[in-house]
C-alpha cells in the first residue's frame, strides 16, 4: 500500500466550505424568466391540471402574480396570451387590444423595471392550432411572416422589452427585425427560439395555451429530435438575421445541444425547461417519490453547466424562494 499511486481528488470536497469555494457553475435568482399564462376576460385563475402550481390568470388577476415575482428578485416573465376568440389568421396575435398587448401594457405600468419578454407565435390565437397561414393542409412559410413582424410590432408598442418568436418559420428573425427596425423599434433585442423541437414535452403547454394543433402535428416546421447538425444551421441563421439570444428548447433532454449552442455562437443562451419536465418533477414530487428542491436545483444547475446562460422555467418562483433562504 505504501508505494500506491493515486490522485487525491476529495481534499477538495472534504467540507461545504471548500465544496463552495471549488464550484464551478452557480444558478441565480437573475438567471431565471418566468412564463405566465395570460387569459381574456376576468376573474379567471384556472389551475393547469398537468402543471400543478400554474394557473391562467386574467388581468384582474395579474397584478399580484406580477408583485411576487419582482419581490422574489425573479428579472424577467415571457408572457403567453389566451384570446376569447380565435380565427385563421390568428388576428388577436397582432391586434393593438388582443390580449397579450393588454397584458404588456398592464405589467410594464405595474412594474416598469420587470422585463417584459413577448412570446411571438399565432399557435394560441388561429383556430387550427398551428403557428402559421394554413392552405391545403400546409403551414405556409413567407405569409406567415408578415403576420409575426405585425405580432412583434404591436407587442414593441405595447411595451415589450424583448421579442421572442416561437413559431419556426424560416426567416422569422430577419422579418421580426426589419419589421421592428421599420418602425422604430431598432433597440429591441430578439431572443430567437432558434432551436426548437417538435417534442412531446409540450404537451402541458398546450392545455394551459389551448393551442394543439387541430390536425396533423409540428413536424413540418419544429425540428426532429434526433437532430444535431440542424441545431448548428438553425442557429447559426438566426444569428445571420440579427438574433441577440438564441433559445434552446426543450431542456433537459437537449443538454448536449445546448453545449453545442454555447461553444458556437457568442451570444447568450437560454435553455426552455418546458412544460413537461416541469410536469415530471410536481407528479413524483407529489407522490413523495423525489425531493423537488434537491431534484429541481440539480437540474437547473445542470443546464447553466451545459452552457445556458439564462433558464425559463415555471419553477422559477420557487426556485427564488429556495435560493434567497441559503
Ligand atoms: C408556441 C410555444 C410552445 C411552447 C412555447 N411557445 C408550444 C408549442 O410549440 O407547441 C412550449 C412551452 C412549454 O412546453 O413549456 N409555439
Ligand atoms: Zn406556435
Amino acid at each position: 500500500m505504501k508505494d500506491l499511486q493515486f490522485n487525491r481528488h476529495r481534499r477538495l470536497r472534504n467540507n461545504e466550505t471548500i465544496r463552495a469555494m471549488v464550484r464551478e457553475t452557480t444558478l441565480h435568482t437573475n438567471d431565471l424568466i418566468y412564463p405566465i399564462f395570460v387569459a381574456e376576460g376576468s376573474k379567471i385563475r384556472n389551475p393547469i391540471s398537468s402543471m400543478p402550481g400554474v394557473y391562467q390568470l386574467s388581468l384582474d388577476n395579474l397584478g399580484e402574480e406580477i408583485d411576487e415575482v419582482v419581490a422574489l428578485g425573479i428579472p424577467s416573465v415571457i408572457l403567453f396570451g389566451i384570446p376569447l376568440e380565435k380565427d385563421a389568421e390568428g388576428t388577436q396575435a397582432y391586434h393593438d387590444h388582443g390580449i397579450i398587448q393588454e397584458a404588456i401594457r398592464f405589467v410594464k405600468e405595474r412594474q416598469p423595471n420587470l422585463m417584459v419578454i413577448a412570446d411571438t407565435c399565432l399557435c394560441e390565437y388561429t383556430d387550427h392550432g398551428h403557428c402559421g397561414i394554413i392552405e391545403n393542409g400546409q403551414v405556409l412559410n413567407d405569409p406567415t411572416l408578415d403576420l409575426l413582424a405585425r405580432t412583434a410590432i404591436a407587442q414593441a408598442k405595447a411595451g415589450a422589452d424583448i421579442i421572442a418568436p416561437s413559431n419556426m418559420m424560416d426567416g422569422f428573425v430577419a422579418a421580426i427585425r426589419y419589421g421592428l427596425d421599420e418602425a422604430g423599434f431598432a433597440h429591441l433585442p430578439i431572443m430567437s427560439y432558434a432551436v426548437k423541437y417538435a417534442s412531446a414535452y409540450y404537451g402541458p403547454f398546450r392545455d394551459a395555451a389551448n393551442s394543439t394543433p387541430q390536425f396533423g402535428d409540428r413536424k413540418s416546421y419544429q425540428m426532429d429530435y434526433a437532430n444535431r447538425n440542424e441545431a448548428m444551421r438553425e442557429a447559426t441563421s438566426d444569428v445571420e438575421e440579427g438574433a441577440d439570444f438564441l433559445i434552446v428548447k426543450p431542456a433537459l433532454s437537449y443538454l448536449d445541444i445546448v453545449r453545442d449552442v454555447k461553444n458556437n455562437f457568442d451570444i447568450p443562451v437560454v435553455a426552455y425547461n418546458v412544460s413537461g419536465e416541469y410536469a415530471m418533477v410536481k407528479a413524483a414530487a407529489q407522490n413523495g417519490w423525489i425531493d423537488e428542491e434537491k431534484i429541481v436545483l440539480e437540474t437547473l444547475t445542470s443546464m447553466k453547466r451545459a452552457g445556458a446562460d439564462l433558464i425559463m422555467t415555471y419553477h422559477a418562483k420557487d426556485v427564488a424562494r429556495w435560493l434567497g433562504a441559503k
